[in-house]
C-alpha cells in the first residue's frame, strides 16, 4: 500500500486560540493540586453556589421524568419566561418565537455570529474585549475589526475611531455592556451613536449583556435595542443565567432578535446542540421566577468587594484605575511597572504567579498593560491576593 500524506486540521483553525481565561484556570488548578498556595483572582464565575430553590426546581423535573429533548429553540415554557424577562427587564417585546435558549451565552454569539456573517466579513469588537468574540469571529470566517477605547475616557467608543473602522465589508459590531475585562458599562450617548451608525451603515448588532444584573452606583443597564423598533429589528440581544444566578455549569443562555435572526440561529443549533440540558432549563424557569432578593445579595456582596480591592488598588502609587460599574473584574493598568523585571503583562502576570496571585494579563483581551483582577472571590482572598500583589510589585520597584 503505498501512504499518502496524513490528513490534515482544518484550515478553519488557523489562528484560533485557546480561551487564555480557561487555560489559565486549568493550569491554576493544577498548580493548587500540586499544593501551590495561591490566591485565585483569575476567575471569570461567581463563587457563590447556584440558588437552592433552582437546584430544587431541576431535581423535580428529573424525578418528573424531564430527561428527554426539547425542541431546539427550548422549551415553550422557559421561552415565554425569556420573553417576559427581556419585557420586564430590558424595555424589548420579544414574542416567544423570537428568542431562543442556548448552551451558555457563548453558543448564543457563535450562533449570532454563524447565522449573520458570510465568510470575509469584518466585525466591528470594542477593546478591550473578551478573547471569545474575536476568534468565533474567525471561526465563522468573520475579520474582526477591533476599535481600542481608552480608560481615560471610561472606556467608552469614540464615534469617529469606530467609524474609521468601517469598510464596505463590515457586517456587524459586537458590544459588550457590562463589560468583560472592563467592567466598563455603556451610557445611553455611546448606545444611540452606535444604533445610529448600525442603521447608517447597514449593520447587524450584537449585544452581548450577560453582566446586566451585576451593576453598581446604582447604574440601570440599558439594552440597545430598547432605543427603538428600528434597531431593535437588527440586534440580537444576548444574556443568561451564568452570571446573575451563579449557574455558569448548567450552561443556559437566551437571546432574543429579529424573528428571521432567531429562526436561522435555531437551524444552526438544530445541526449542533439541539436544545439545552431539559432540566437545566427547568432550573433556569426557577431562576427567572426568584424573588430579585436572591440576586441582590450577591449582588450586593460583590459590590461590596468591588470597593475593597478598588480601595487596595488605589493606594499603590504607579496603578492606574476606573473603577468598574458592572460585572465583578477590576482592570487596572500597571504599566508604570513595565519594562524592567516584567518586560510586559504577561511576565507581570507570571512574577505575580511565583508570589502566588493568579490574574490575567490584560494582553488577553486586547488591553496592553494592564491585568484583569476578578472579585468574585471572598473578602479574604481579595486581601490576601492584595497584599501579595503590593508586596510583589515593591519589588519590582526595588
Ligand atoms: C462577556 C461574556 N459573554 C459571555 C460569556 C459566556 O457565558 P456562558 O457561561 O453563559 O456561556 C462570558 C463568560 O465569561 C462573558 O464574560
Amino acid at each position: 500500500m503505498t501512504a499518502v500524506s496524513a490528513p490534515r486540521i482544518s484550515s478553519r483553525l488557523a489562528g484560533i486560540k485557546p480561551s487564555p481565561t480557561l487555560a489559565l484556570g486549568a493550569r491554576i488548578q493544577r498548580l493548587k493540586a500540586e499544593g501551590r498556595d495561591i490566591i485565585a483572582l483569575n476567575g471569570g464565575e461567581p463563587d457563590f453556589n447556584t440558588p437552592e430553590p433552582i437546584i430544587e426546581a431541576a431535581k423535580l423535573a428529573m424525578d418528573a421524568g424531564l430527561t428527554k429533548y426539547t425542541p431546539t429553540p427550548g422549551a415553550p415554557a422557559l421561552r415565554a419566561a425569556v420573553a417576559e424577562k427581556f419585557r420586564r427587564e430590558n424595555g424589548l417585546s420579544p414574542r416567544p418565537e423570537e428568542t431562543i435558549i442556548t448552551v451558555g451565552a457563548k453558543q448564543a454569539v457563535q450562533n449570532a455570529l454563524l447565522a449573520l456573517i458570510e465568510p470575509g466579513d469584518e466585525v466591528l469588537l470594542l477593546a478591550p474585549f473578551w478573547p471569545t468574540y474575536a476568534d468565533q469571529v474567525r471561526m465563522a470566517g468573520g475579520i474582526p475589526a477591533i476599535v481600542s477605547t481608552e480608560m481615560s475616557e471610561g472606556f467608552q467608543p469614540d464615534l469617529d475611531r469606530l467609524k474609521a473602522a468601517c469598510t464596505p465589508r463590515t457586517k456587524a459590531i459586537i458590544i459588550n455592556s457590562p463589560c468583560n475585562p472592563t467592567g466598563a458599562v455603556l451610557e445611553r450617548p455611546a448606545l444611540k451613536e452606535i444604533a445610529s451608525m448600525a442603521l447608517t451603515r447597514g449593520l447587524w448588532v450584537i449585544s452581548d449583556e450577560i453582566y446586566e444584573r451585576l451593576v453598581y452606583d446604582g447604574f440601570v443597564p440599558q439594552s440597545i435595542a430598547a432605543l427603538g423598533t428600528e434597531i431593535a429589528a437588527r440586534t440580537v440581544t444576548i444574556s443568561g443565567a451564568s452570571k446573575a444566578f451563579a449557574m455558569t455549569g448548567w450552561r443556559i443562555g437566551y437571546a432574543c432578535g429579529p424573528l428571521e435572526a432567531i429562526q436561522a440561529m435555531n437551524l444552526i443549533q438544530d445541526q449542533q446542540t439541539s436544545g439545552a440540558v431539559t432540566f437545566a432549563q427547568e432550573g433556569a424557569r426557577a431562576a427567572l421566577a426568584l424573588p430579585d432578593e436572591e440576586v441582590e445579595a450577591m449582588r450586593r456582596e460583590y459590590d461590596a468587594r468591588r470597593e475593597l480591592m478598588g480601595r487596595r488598588l488605589l493606594a499603590i502609587s504607579g496603578v492606574r484605575l476606573q473603577m468598574p460599574k458592572g460585572a465583578f473584574y477590576h482592570f487596572p493598568d500597571f504599566s508604570a511597572f513595565l519594562g524592567g523585571r516584567a518586560q510586559d503583562d504577561f511576565a507581570l502576570a507570571e512574577l505575580l504567579l511565583e508570589a502566588g496571585v493568579a490574574a490575567i494579563p490584560g494582553s488577553c483581551f486586547e488591553g496592553p498593560g494592564h491585568l484583569r483582577l476578578s472579585y468574585a472571590c471572598s473578602r479574604e482572598a481579595i486581601t490576601l491576593g492584595l497584599d501579595r500583589l503590593e508586596a510583589a510589585l515593591a519589588g519590582l520597584r526595588a
